[in-house]
């Protein structure tokens, strides 16, 4: 979409992978890069308002993003998503798990790049087949430019699955990179959620690591959005 915000959506249709985790504090770390940033929930769940309302706001600066709920729109979302895209330079779309294909699938018809996280399990392999097909048929349909990234989460490379996971998922989906960045297993991830605060803002040594993994993460994103 020249000229208009780029679209980075994150799928899987297996829950608690990281989806939200991942839509709140990439769009952070593209807003302190100056950009114009905005998180677009369509999960019912609403876990992104429930994190940010967790937010201490007389001890830090306001969420340099703004977030819009459109879990409703359904039918008209990419018309939605589409004006929203006049007002920002990145828009991340949080997905819904499993149930909600449809609306999932709107919004890839305007996504420009969509990001598979996946965690090292037998059920989330499958899960991972069953999100790339989906987005496979939004590509052939409507979206020729989609492109897509499978993102290692919560990676433990010194387990069998950890060491096997990775080589069967480049064999699965050729045509989809697997990020080189994994991102470990760290508690600070799980204590910034509870606090509705990025790593960034953390403050202490175990999410001076967070941050650094997630802007890596965050620069190698980017670097398919070119
Ligand atoms: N690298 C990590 N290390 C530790 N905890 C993590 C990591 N990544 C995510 N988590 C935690 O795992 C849980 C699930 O993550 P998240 O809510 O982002 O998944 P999701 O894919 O959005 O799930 P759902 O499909 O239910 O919406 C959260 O408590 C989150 O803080
Ligand atoms: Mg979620």
């Amino acid at each position: 979409m020249a000229g208009l915000a780029k679209i980075i959506a994150l799928f899987n249709k297996k829950g608690g992978v990281g989806k939200t985790t991942y839509t709140l504090w990439l769009a952070a770390t593209t807003a302190r890069m100056g950009k114009r940033v905005a998180v677009v929930e369509l999960d019912s769940q609403e876990s992104i308002r429930d994190i940010l309302a967790e937010r201490d706001v007389e001890e830090h600066n306001e969420f340099p993003v703004t977030t819009y709920n459109y879990h409703q729109y359904d039918k008209s979302l990419a018309d939605k998503l589409g004006e929203l895209a006049t007002h920002f330079d990145y828009i991340f779309i949080d997905c819904p798990p499993s149930e909600k294909e449809e609306i999932t699938a709107r919004a890839l018809e305007v996504t420009d790049l969509v990001v598979v996280p996946t965690i090292v399990s037998k059920q989330s392999l499958l899960a991972t087949k069953v999100a790339m097909s989906l987005i496979n048929n939004v590509r052939i349909n409507v979206n020729p430019e989609l492109k897509s990234v499978i993102f290692i989460n919560e990676y433990d490379k010194r387990t069998l699955l950890g060491q096997v996971i990775p080589d069967e998922l480049e064999a699965e989906f050729p045509e989809t990179p697997v990020l080189k960045t994994k991102m470990p297993s760290r508690q600070v991830i799980k204590k910034s959620e509870y606090m509705g605060l990025s790593p960034h803002e953390m403050g202490d040594s175990d999410s001076k690591l967070a941050e650094k993994d997630i802007k890596k993460l965050h620069k190698e994103i980017f670097s398919y959005l070119k």
